[in-house]
């Protein structure tokens, strides 16, 4: 697992942002051999998502040829909710971007059938050639997408009841009223993320620091569900320096090093070079 430390959440966000686009440029995605990215909602994407919209103005990377996935979605919240994560996404990105919208998929929380809805899902990620890029942001408690603390490692696109844990962290987009906040989701499983071809997760700020610590120095286990990224071919974590606050020196130093000429702004130079 690579492990990038950004000095602050801008940076972090500029180096996802440019990660995902020159992934996006060396595919060089056509019509028949279309880019699968699988996406994120929260705030930890909120700053990558703003950095690839002006990526795209500065005419950088097209979504032409880009398929994507969600990871979750609510049940029983209407898609017009400001608080639904097809909302999220398309105020904070796809309306941004030259993305065909009939290239987005994100879980139907009000289907009549949910299980249906989730076979489907795994099915239509199958069909498009499953995903080559899975971007993601991780809980306090360490959870990805929905797969709250206990959730199989070999989980798959599902219903999940949320924690108390979670209703209350995510209160703060429902006026702090935990009653307003859904009490279930759809999600992907640990297992559907882990089987992209490459995945990224953004983690920032002091509240998830023993999350980050479980992440990279904890052994891989249920209760934190992003430590399956240990098990993957291609797992990265770019964190800020907040977030490093729990890890050991040893193993903030060692990531330092190895990574000192793969950072912002050399990255992003190189960025500029090279693709
Ligand atoms: C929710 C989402 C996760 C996200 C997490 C953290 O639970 N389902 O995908 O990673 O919140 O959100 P934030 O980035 O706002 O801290």
């Amino acid at each position: 697992m690579r492990v990038i430390i950004e000095p602050d959440y801008e940076r972090l966000s500029q180096w996802a942002a440019y990660y995902v686009a020159s992934r996006i440029r060396k595919a060089n995605p056509s019509e028949n051999k279309p880019f699968v990215l699988g996406l994120p909602t929260g705030s930890s994407p909120l700053g990558m998502y703003r950095n690839l919209v002006e990526l795209h103005r500065k005419g950088e990377v097209s979504f032409r040829h880009v398929i994507t996935f969600n990871m979750d979605e609510y049940v029983g919240l209407p898609e017009d909710h400001p608080e639904s994560y097809h909302s999220f996404m398309w105020t904070h990105f796809f309306s941004h971007i030259d993305i065909p919208r009939e290239n987005v998929h994100i879980l139907n929380g009000n289907a009549p059938d949910l299980e249906k809805e989730c076979a489907g899902y795994e099915a239509k990620i199958k069909a498009a050639g499953g995903i080559d890029l899975f971007l993601g942001g991780i809980g306090p408690d360490g959870h990805i997408a929905f797969n709250e603390p206990g959730s199989s490692l070999a989980s798959r696109t599902r219903i999940k009841t949320l924690t108390t844990d979670t209703i209350i962290a995510n209160s703060r987009f429902f006026g702090n009223d935990v009653d307003s906040v859904p009490k279930t989701a759809l999600t992907v499983g640990v297992g559907t993320v882990m089987e992209a071809e490459e995945v990224l997760i953004m983690v920032n700020g002091h509240n998830k620091a023993r999350a980050l610590q479980q992440a990279v120095e904890g052994a891989i286990n249920q209760m934190w569900t992003i430590t399956a990224l240990q098990g993957h071919r291609k797992g990265i974590i770019v964190t800020d320096e907040a977030a490093c606050a729990e890890l050991k020196v040893s193993t903030y130093r060692y990531f330092k090093d190895i990574e000192k000429d793969n950072l912002c702004p050399d990255s992003l130079l190189r960025y500029r070079v090279e693709n």
